[in-house]
């Protein structure tokens, strides 16, 4: 384990800053499911990625630091971005950015750590783009995406006003998504334990 329990930490960076973000709404889920399936988690999302823009060596700003250690600590995390013109959030990227200052970690950026993802957009377009670039930067970091990741067109929802979750398909990929991830957790703990 990363950090110095033996129940898994998973870390979820991800969301908005609008109220009710629906990306925000499926993160919680996913978190909800890691807990019922006996992890620890933890999350980053609206007024926590406040983050003043990246900068290098910006990593000592308090919630930086913060939003840094837990990385540092999670066994594996859970990515969620809207799209924003067909990517990324400047919010989301924005704090992907500070996982720089784990460059020059004994474990750099994300590596060894499975890591889910979740996009959602006003259509499918954006949300499978995005959810594919969440996972090319997943890639970048080291980190190891799982199979299942979560691309959600919310534009049904936008209509009625009606919340993303619980919603029974969505619900059903993200007990996917969070038995995957402990499925990850589980193996790469029996490598290292075999390493040693
Ligand atoms: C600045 C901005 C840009 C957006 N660009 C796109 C887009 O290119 N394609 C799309 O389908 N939806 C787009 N959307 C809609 C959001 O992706 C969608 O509503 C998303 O689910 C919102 O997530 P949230 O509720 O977590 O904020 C955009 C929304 C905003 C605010």
């Amino acid at each position: 384990m990363a950090g110095s329990s033996t129940v898994p930490l998973v870390v979820a960076i991800g969301g908005s800053l609008r109220p009710n973000s629906a990306t925000e709404q499926v993160l919680r889920s996913v978190l909800d499911e890691l807990e019922r399936l006996g992890a620890r988690t933890r999350l980053y999302s609206g007024q926590s990625l406040r983050l003043h823009p990246y900068a290098p060596g910006a990593g000592s700003q308090p919630n930086a630091a913060d939003l840094l250690q837990s990385v540092r600590d999670a066994d594996a995390l859970v990515l969620g971005s809207p799209g924003y013109h067909g990517g990324i959030s400047g919010l989301v990227k924005n704090a992907l950015d500070y996982l720089e200052e784990l460059r020059d970690d004994p474990a750099p950026y994300l590596d060894g750590k499975p890591v889910g993802c979740v996009a959602t957009a006003d259509g499918w377009q954006a949300a499978v783009s995005v959810l594919s670039s969440l996972r090319q930067v997943v890639h970048a970091l080291r980190g190891w995406p799982t199979p299942y990741g979560i691309a959600l067109n919310v534009r049904p929802h936008a209509m009625t006003a009606v919340p993303v979750m619980p919603e029974p398909d969505v619900t059903h990929q993200v007990t996917i998504l969070a038995g995957q991830i402990l499925q990850f957790v589980a193996a790469f703990g029996e490598v290292r334990a075999q390493a040693r």
